[in-house]
């Protein structure tokens, strides 16, 4: 067991938790940018409560923390604080200059595979297996919902998507 449970350690986790929320903020405004296409504006819904089951899932686990469910943070605080400060920033961005549907999929899909390393499963080293187990069954809906949007933003007309190179499906 190292270091990681220092008084840091709830900050990281705390961060980790306003990234996911900024992020549902992020998609409750892209549904109501697009609520009047109703795929669409459910497509951002449920993506957008996903993230606050993820940001559930992190106050979670630093309740844990006491019972020695969490073995370590694999997190740095600094690194959480700058995804958070760039989410924050997307959100401004956006809202000062509105998206189309097709830039608001572009715009989910990148960051969703930037927050790639902010995942539950990524910051925190469970002390058994069988505790890790079960948080990944329920942390599991982030991959899914990245696939969802690709899947969406697949079906758009070519000439939609002609700036847009997948730069990492060859990875999956
Ligand atoms: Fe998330
Ligand atoms: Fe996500």
């Amino acid at each position: 067991m190292t270091n990681t449970l220092g008084m840091g350690s709830k900050d990281v986790l705390e961060v980790c938790k306003a990234v996911e929320l900024s992020c549902a903020e992020l998609y409750y405004y892209f549904a109501d940018l697009f609520k009047d296409d109703r795929e669409s504006y459910l497509l951002w819904l449920k993506t957008a409560m996903e993230e606050e089951n993820h940001a559930r899932l992190f106050e979670l686990v630093a309740k844990l923390r006491q019972n020695n469910i969490v073995g370590s943070i694999r997190t740095e605080q600094v690194d959480a604080e700058d995804t958070l400060l760039y989410v924050r920033s997307l959100i401004e961005k956006v809202r000062n200059r509105p998206p189309s549907q097709e830039e608001a999929l572009r715009i989910a899909i990148d960051l969703e595979k930037m927050l790639d390393s902010f995942m539950l499963e990524k910051v925190i080293r469970f002390a058994d297996q069988s505790y890790e187990k079960s948080f990944l069954a329920i942390a599991n809906t982030d991959s899914r919902h990245l696939e969802s949007l690709k899947e969406v933003y697949g079906r758009l007309p070519e000439s939609g998507r002609s700036h847009y190179h997948d730069t990492t499906s060859s990875e999956s």
